[in-house]
């Protein structure tokens, strides 16, 4: 991969030397909170309406970053609280999903990798543990969610799942156990097998039937339709298996992340602004500013793991994607606590032109990556 160069080196020294001073500023007034979203630019509390939402240890990450960045206590503080608040998921059994990587890898497992510290140890092995035990041994694949609102989920399977894998990783690294990286292993052989097409898209939902493993349904889930290309599951695919390919070495990971990859490439638009979905229709034309951050942040990771001579094409991308986030789709100002606008949950939902946690965490993930200053949270 090329080195940056000396303009967008400081291009992104000043973006973080902005970023850590809203962010102080914003941190002081809004202490003890777990945010997921502003009103009016300001940050709710999912800590208050739901402790066991999946995005809550983004906030934990981003202030893991900033510390590291600044070395202010205040930072570090904020994001212990947040994980002792997340205690209180992790003896609801309900609450519990694949998702506990996204919970407890920017939370205990960040904290452990630090400071070694025994309660961030025990947390983010129960959390391990607890998702291991959603491994299905005839389908070979990590159950997402649970059965919420009485739909029978036992055969879920989602491309998000890949950025959880590392939370088994881990857990394989300090224990020496290497069932749970076996465990990650067999996903993700079953997400090359079920989810990436034949053109490098990937399907968001896999079902299968819990009993048998036989594939049985590829619905939209969070995409335009089924067959379609949710942008954000693209990232997390490109990402995800770029992780995968890290922590084992394994070549496939590597081939289906640039598959993926190349892809996503070709669909962006000229704009450099991302949708929804590839495949939605022109109009409205809906935007995702979480997947272009999360793509970006894949696509620099790509770039250093790839043997091939795409990895300029990865850096130049994630960097394009990025500079229109700074200068279209961003605030960093101190009077709003979101840095990132135009952010969707999902095409068909309301979640739409609105901040979103994880949307400012990758940003920020990225851009220190470019620094080669970013903790490796997943
Ligand atoms: N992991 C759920 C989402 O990306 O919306």
């Amino acid at each position: 991969m090329r080195e940056l160069t000396d303009s967008e080196m400081r291009w992104v020294l000043d973006s973080l030397e902005k970023i850590a001073e809203k962010m102080v500023a914003v941190t002081e007034r809004n202490r003890g909170i777990i945010p997921y979203t502003t009103v009016d630019g300001h940050f709710d509390d999912k800590s208050k309406a739901d402790i066991c939402w999946w995005t809550n240890g983004f906030w934990g990450g981003i202030m893991w970053q900033l510390y590291k960045l600044t070395g202010n206590a205040m930072f570090r503080e904020e994001a212990i609280g947040v994980e002792e608040k997340l205690d209180a998921n992790l003896m609801m059994t309900e609450g519990l999903d694949h998702d506990n990587g996204f919970k407890w890898l920017p939370t205990s497992v960040c904290r452990y990798k630090i400071e070694k510290n025994k309660e961030s140890y025990n947390r983010a092995m129960l959390a391990a543990d607890n998702m291991a035990g959603r491994y299905n041994i005839t389908g070979k694949f990590i159950r997402a969610w649970n059965n919420w609102d009485n739909v029978d989920r036992r055969g879920y399977a989602i491309i998000d799942c890949m950025m959880n894998l590392p939370l088994l990783y881990w857990a394989s690294e300090v224990t020496t156990d290497p069932r749970y990286r076996m465990i990650a292993v067999s996903h993700a052989d079953t997400a090359i097998e079920h989810f990436i097409r034949e053109d490098g898209s990937v399907n968001h939902i896999v079902i299968f039937d819990p009993y048998t493993g036989e594939k049985l349904e590829t619905p939209a889930g969070q995409g335009y339709a089924a067959g379609s290309s949710w942008t954000r599951g693209q990232s997390w695919g490109i990402y995800g298996f770029t992780l995968s390919y890290l922590y084992t070495g394994v070549t496939k990971y590597l081939t289906a992340a640039e598959k993926i990859a190349d892809y996503v490439i070709s669909e962006i638009p000229e704009s450099y602004l991302i949708p929804i979905d590839y495949k939605q229709p022109k109009k409205p034309d809906l935007e995702d500013s979480t997947a272009a951050a999360i793509t970006a942040c894949g696509l620099i990771e790509l770039a250093k793991a790839t043997h091939s001579d795409k990895a300029d094409k990865y850096l130049d991308t994630a960097i394009k994607l990025l500079k229109t986030l700074a200068e279209k789709r961003s605030d960093l100002t101190k009077e709003k606590d979101n840095i990132l606008e135009n952010c969707a949950v999902d095409y068909h939902g309301e979640g739409h032109n609105m901040s979103i946690i994880y949307g400012d965490y990758f940003f920020i993930e990225a851009l220190m990556k470019l620094d080669n200053k970013a903790l490796k949270i997943f």
